[in-house]
């Protein structure tokens, strides 16, 4: 990749940032803690996070799932755009990122339409399946990567027909066509991404991105009967 192609990208993504994303005190105070914090810089971008804000009013979605909170600079962009009485359930492993994302929901006002569960996914998932909390209406899934396959499993699990699930870092700055990669979040990123081609309840697409973060992408699908496809 030139440079100067990777500072083009950078330079157009501050342009739509500062038209389109510019950041609120909220926002703006979220990402300060969880640099102070030294939480790691992995957040969705500015531009990424009203992505997801925009998503979720699009499908009108009234419950939605997260899974991978960090600080919840995405929790906020998604919380923002609930309807009145919308919720998100949001799976952290870590008990301390949990912690500095419930400060920064509440103080961007958005801590009561939360629910943080602190725990390994892949024990907090069926667990929301088993207590019957599904389905949700919108699923992001932007955790650790080499879990992907069974975090889509889980999440067709907890969908209706016409749940979209939105899949975040698929791209890996390109790495994703390595096929005889052994890197865990390769491994993983590939398998979910054949699943999602096979899974005859999805139907799905895939698109690249530059910007601030360099080059990676988004996976989305839509969950559907199967006689639909
Ligand atoms: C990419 S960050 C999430 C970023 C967040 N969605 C945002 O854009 O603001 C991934 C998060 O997933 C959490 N995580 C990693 N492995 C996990 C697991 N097995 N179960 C739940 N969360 C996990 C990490 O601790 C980290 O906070």
């Amino acid at each position: 990749m030139k440079k100067d192609s990777k500072l083009l990208w950078t330079e157009v993504d501050e342009y739509f940032t500062g038209l389109l994303a510019p950041g609120d005190a909220e926002l703006n105070a979220a990402v300060k803690t969880n640099r102070q914090a030294r939480l790691p810089e992995i957040d969705v971008s500015p531009l990424q996070g009203k992505f997801l804000h925009v998503l979720v009013r699009i499908t009108q979605a009234k419950r939605v799932l997260e899974i991978g909170t960090l600080g919840g600079y995405s929790t906020i962009c998604m919380a923002r755009a609930l309807p009145k009485g919308g919720r998100i359930v949001t799976l952290e492993f870590e008990p301390r990122h949990a912690e500095i994302a419930r400060a920064n929901l509440r103080r961007a006002k958005m801590l009561a339409r939360v629910d943080i569960r602190i725990g390994p996914a892949l024990q907090t998932l069926p667990v929301l399946h088993s207590s019957g909390e599904g389905p949700f209406d919108f699923i992001f899934i932007d955790a650790d990567k080499e879990n992907n396959p069974q975090y889509l499993e889980w999440a067709v699990k907890l969908s209706r027909p016409g749940t979209v699930i939105l899949v975040d870092n698929v791209a890996r700055h390109g790495a994703v066509i390595e096929s005889k990669s052994t890197e865990p979040d390769i491994v993983g990123t590939r398998r979910m991404m054949k699943q999602m081609a096979k899974n005859p309840r999805l139907s799905a697409t895939a698109l690249q991105t530059v910007g601030v973060k360099g080059l990676d992408g988004f996976a989305i699908a839509v969950v559907e009967n199967a006689s639909e496809r």
